[in-house]
């Protein structure tokens, strides 16, 4: 089990962890904290499972939690004012606090477009935020975060679309969950004045796996290959293809995937 005293006694961690909602097994801890938002729930509500029976990723898959192996923590944020058109940072801070609550455990991690977090080309974080407008105004957001923490919580190859990972093999080490998903808090907090701005962009960009690497993205349009370069301001990626032109493919895309070795 994660911590639940010692975690109580660290929170709120830059405003953000109360109320605390505690769980040993729920469905999803994105459906639990979307219920307390339409409840009310203030913003920096946070909700936590040890074991998930029915996690989501994006696009409808199935996130794995087992009990005693993974993070599996969601959000409820109430940014003021948030344009529509900064939005897609609402993911990207779920991204990027990933990636600094590794980097406090020591583990060098990257972000596979748009929102997978890779160690050693693995996978073994994702985020799937969910945001409720009322007209143009957003009312609440869910941010919710899943990193796979023991090999337990990491599905074998061929069950899962892509490669996956976990925290301890990436650090060969023990990984202390409470303190990792604290690490998370942290970055969610120093990111979320930040929301969709030019400076998260970059943070996002210099994070990218697969620089200049021919990529291919699934996407509603079809398969779509080329060399990949960057982002737009927009969050959309930058392909170039072998006949030169620019591509750019919007987050919504179903995935990406390096060619080198089509894992
Ligand atoms: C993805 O990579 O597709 C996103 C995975 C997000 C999983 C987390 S685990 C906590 C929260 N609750 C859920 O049901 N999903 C998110």
């Amino acid at each position: 089990m994660l911590g639940e005293a010692e975690l109580r006694s660290r929170l709120p961690v830059a405003g953000l962890g109360i109320p605390l909602y505690c769980y040993p097994s729920i469905g999803s801890t994105n459906d639990r904290a979307e219920e307390l938002a339409r409840e009310g729930a203030p913003h920096g509500t946070l909700v936590i499972a040890d074991a998930q029976t029915a996690g989501r990723g994006r696009g409808g898959r199935t996130w794995l939690t087992p009990a005693g192996s993974g993070i599996a923590m969601s959000v409820v944020l109430r940014p003021e004012d948030l344009p529509a058109q900064r939005s897609w940072g609402l993911t990207v801070l779920g991204t990027l606090a990933i990636i600094d609550g590794l980097t406090l455990v020591g583990i060098r991690a990257q972000i596979k477009w748009p929102n997978d977090v890779l160690a050693g080309g693995r996978k073994l974080g994702g985020v799937l935020a969910e945001a409720t407008w009322a007209g143009e105004r957003l009312d609440h957001a869910v941010v919710g975060v899943g990193v796979n923490v023991t090999p337990e919580s990491a599905p074998a190859d061929g069950v899962v679309d892509f490669p996956a990972t976990c925290a301890q093999a990436a650090a060969g080490r023990e990984v202390d969950r409470d303190a990792l998903l604290l690490g998370i808090l942290q970055g969610m907090g120093q990111w979320l004045p930040q929301i969709g701005s030019r400076s998260m962009l970059e943070a996002w960009d210099r994070a990218l796996a697969y620089r200049g690497e021919e990529v291919e993205v699934e996407q509603a349009g079809g398969l779509v290959r080329g060399r990949l370069h960057g982002l737009t301001a927009g969050g959309r990626v930058v392909l170039i293809t072998e006949s030169n032109d620019r591509i750019t493919v919007e987050p919504s895309a179903w995935r990406l995937r390096p060619v080198r070795d089509n894992g």
